[in-house]
C-alpha cells in the first residue's frame, strides 16, 4: 500500500488519515463479526477494530487466526477515541503478517500472573510486556538526565577501566579473573580512584559505566552487574557535595516527569510522591525544621559562596528556578531519631550505637520524609579507607548515604576523600589493601594534593525507586544475580 508508515506514538500528527504501522499482536479479542486485536511497536499500543463486512474475508480470516506475538505491518485508519487509553483506534483495513507464532509454541509470557521465576527464565520476552516496557524507557530517561546534568554543568566525562589491578570497595566482593601469565584483573566495583585522577587533571569530571560486585547475598537492592554514575570534584569538600547530590536528583525527576507520566501510570508508580521530591521549599511545605537548622549551624555547611561552592556549582532548583532542600542528618541525629522510635514503639528493634542501618532503619528514617534525605559523618570504622575524616570527630568520616524516599534506602553513596599522604598510607595498611596496588593512587597525594570529593549513584536504584519497582531485577534489561546469568 501506499499509506505513510507511522509508530504508535505518533499517531496524533495522524488522525482521519491512513498509516501503515510495523509491529506485532499484542492481543486478540473476538466478539461476533467484530474483532478487536491491539497492536504494539515497540512506542506503544493501539487498539484495532475489525468489522468482519468492513475487511475483505482474507483480512478477516487472517487476523482471526493470528497468534499472539506475530510480527505484522497493518494498514488503518487512525480515529481519535477519548475512552481508547492511547486516545486512538485504529479502523484495519489491510494486514500483512512478516512472521506467525507457531500455533504449538504460542508466547510463553500471557497476561495471566506468571512467578518470578518464569518470568526471568523468559526476560528476553517479558521485555515486550508494556509495563517492563515502560521501565526501560524511564530507565533510559534516567541515565540520559543523569549524564546531561553533569554534561551541562561542565563535567568532563572520563570513563574508567573496567579491568584493573585493585579494589575499591573492600576486597569481599571482587570479581577476580586471569590476567595473561601471573597477573590477577578484577572487575571494577567504582570508577571512583581512576576518577579521582582525572579530577586531578581536569577539575571537575565524571564517569559512567557499568560495575560489578559478587554480592554473595540474595536481597532487592543488590546485583552483581549494575550502573554506576560518579562525579568527583576538585577543590570539593562534603558540604558542597550534598550541594550537588541534591541539584542532581532534582534535575532527574524533572525530567521524569516532563515526559513519563503514562509510562509511570502504566507501571503503577504514586506521581504525587515524585512531584514532592522536586517541589520547591516553601513555609508551607511540611518539613523538620529542628533537622534543617541544626543541619544550617553544622559547622561544614559553609556559608553560601565560598570558594568551594562556587567550583561545584550545584544547587538543587526546581524548573521554576525555586530552591529545593533535601533534608540533611548526621550519624548522631538519624540514630536519635532511631531511639526514640523505638522507645515510642514504632521500630521493632533498637539501633546499636556504632552500627550501620539496617533495612528497617533505613526505611524508617526515609518514611519521615517526602524528599530524600541525605545523611552524614557515619563512624569511618564500617565506611571505605579513602574517606577523610570529620575533623571534629576523627571517629566520623566525612561522607553522606542518600536514601530515597518510601523505604527504598541507598541511592547514593559518597564522600570526601583524604588528601594527605601520610593518613592514606596508613589506612591503605590498616584495610591490609597491597601498597604496591595502590602506589599511583597514592601519587595523588604526592603532587599537587587537594581536598577532593565525589559520590556514585546506581542506576538500578534509581529506576527502582523512581518506578516504585519491589525489585532491582526489573530496572535493568538483563539483571545479573546471585543465582541468575541466563538468559
Ligand atoms: O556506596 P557505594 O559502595 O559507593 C562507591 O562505590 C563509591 N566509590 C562511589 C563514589 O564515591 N564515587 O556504591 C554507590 C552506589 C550505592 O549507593 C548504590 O546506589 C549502588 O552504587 N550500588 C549497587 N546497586 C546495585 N547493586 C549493588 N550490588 C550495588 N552496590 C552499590
Ligand atoms: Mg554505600
Amino acid at each position: 500500500t501506499s499509506a505513510p508508515l507511522a509508530t504508535i506514538a505518533s499517531l496524533s500528527a495522524h488522525e482521519g488519515r491512513t498509516v501503515t504501522l510495523r509491529g506485532w499482536l499484542y492481543n486478540l479479542r473476538a466478539s461476533g463479526k467484530l474483532l478487536f486485536p491491539i497492536f504494539r511497536d515497540g512506542t506503544g499500543t493501539i487498539q484495532g477494530i475489525v468489522p468482519k463486512a468492513a475487511v475483505s474475508e482474507e483480512v478477516f480470516n487472517t487476523l482471526k487466526e493470528l497468534t499472539l506475538e506475530s510480527s505484522l505491518t497493518v494498514t488503518g485508519k487512525v480515529r481519535a477515541d477519548s475512552r481508547a487509553p492511547s486516545g486512538y483506534e485504529l479502523d484495519v483495513e489491510s494486514i500483512e503478517v512478516l512472521q506467525r507464532v507457531p500455533e504449538d509454541t504460542p508466547f510463553p509470557i500471557s497476561l495471566k500472573e506468571h512467578g518470578v521465576d518464569f518470568l526471568m527464565e523468559h526476560r528476553h520476552l517479558w521485555l515486550r510486556t508494556p509495563r517492563q516496557s515502560a521501565i526501560l524507557r524511564v530507565r533510559a530517561t534516567i541515565m540520559r538526565a543523569a549524564a546531561e546534568y553533569f554534561d551541562t554543568n561542565s563535567f568532563i566525562r572520563t570513563d574508567p577501566p573496567i579491568l584493573t589491578p585493585n579494589a575499591c570497595e573492600g576486597t569481599s566482593e571482587l570479581f577476580e579473573m586471569d590476567y595473561f601469565d601471573d597477573d590477577k584483573a578484577y572487575l571494577t566495583q567504582s570508577g571512583q580512584l581512576y576518577i579521582e585522577a582525572t579530577a586531578l587533571a581536569l577539575g571537575k569530571v565524571y564517569s559512567f559505566g557499568p560495575t560489578f560486585r559478587a554480592e554473595k547475598s540474595k536481597t532487592r537492592r543488590h546485583l552483581t552487574e549494575f550502573w554506576m554514575i560518579e562525579p568527583e570534584v576538585a577543590f570539593l569538600e562534603l558540604d558542597g557535595l550534598l550541594n550537588l547530590a541534591e541539584a542532581f536528583i532534582t534535575h532527574i525527576v524533572t525530567r521524569v516527569l516532563e515526559s513519563h507520566r503514562a509510562d509511570l501510570k502504566v507501571i503503577g508508580k504514586d506521581i504525587a510522591k515524585l512531584e514532592a521530591v522536586i517541589a520547591p521549599d516553601s513555609p508551607e511545605a511540611p518539613r523538620n525544621e529542628a533537622l534543617i537548622l541544626s543541619a544550617a549551624k553544622d559547622p561544614e555547611d559553609a556559608e553560601p559562596g565560598t570558594a568551594v561552592q562556587n567550583l561545584s556549582g550545584a544547587t538543587a532548583q526546581t524548573s521554576a528556578g525555586t530552591p529545593n532542600r533535601f533534608p540533611r542528618l548526621s550519624y548522631d541525629e538519624a540514630h536519635a531519631m532511631l531511639e526514640k522510635a523505638f522507645a515510642e514503639g514504632k521500630l521493632e528493634a533498637p539501633h546499636k550505637y556504632g552500627d550501620d542501618f539496617g533495612s528497617p532503619d533505613e526505611t524508617y528514617i526515609s518514611s519521615q520524609f517526602s524528599k530524600p534525605v541525605m545523611i552524614h559523618r557515619y563512624p569511618a570504622a564500617f565506611k571505605a579507607f579513602y574517606m577523610q575524616p570529620d575533623p571534629l570527630d576523627p571517629t566520623k568520616a566525612l561522607c553522606v548515604d542518600v536514601l530515597a524516599p518510601e523505604g527504598y534506602g541507598e541511592i547514593i553513596g559518597g564522600s570526601q576523600r583524604i588528601h594527605d599522604y601520610d593518613l592514606l598510607k596508613s589506612r591503605i595498611e590498616q584495610h591490609d589493601l597491597p601498597l604496591a596496588a595502590f602506589q599511583w593512587y597514592l601519587d595523588l597525594r604526592k603532587y599537587g594534593s587537594v581536598p577532593h570529593a565525589g559520590f556514585g549513584m546506581g542506576i538500578e536504584r534509581a529506576v527502582a525507586w523512581i518506578c516504585g519497582l519491589d525489585h532491582v531485577r526489573e530496572t535493568i534489561p538483563f539483571a545479573r544475580t546471585l543465582n541468575r546469568i541466563y538468559p
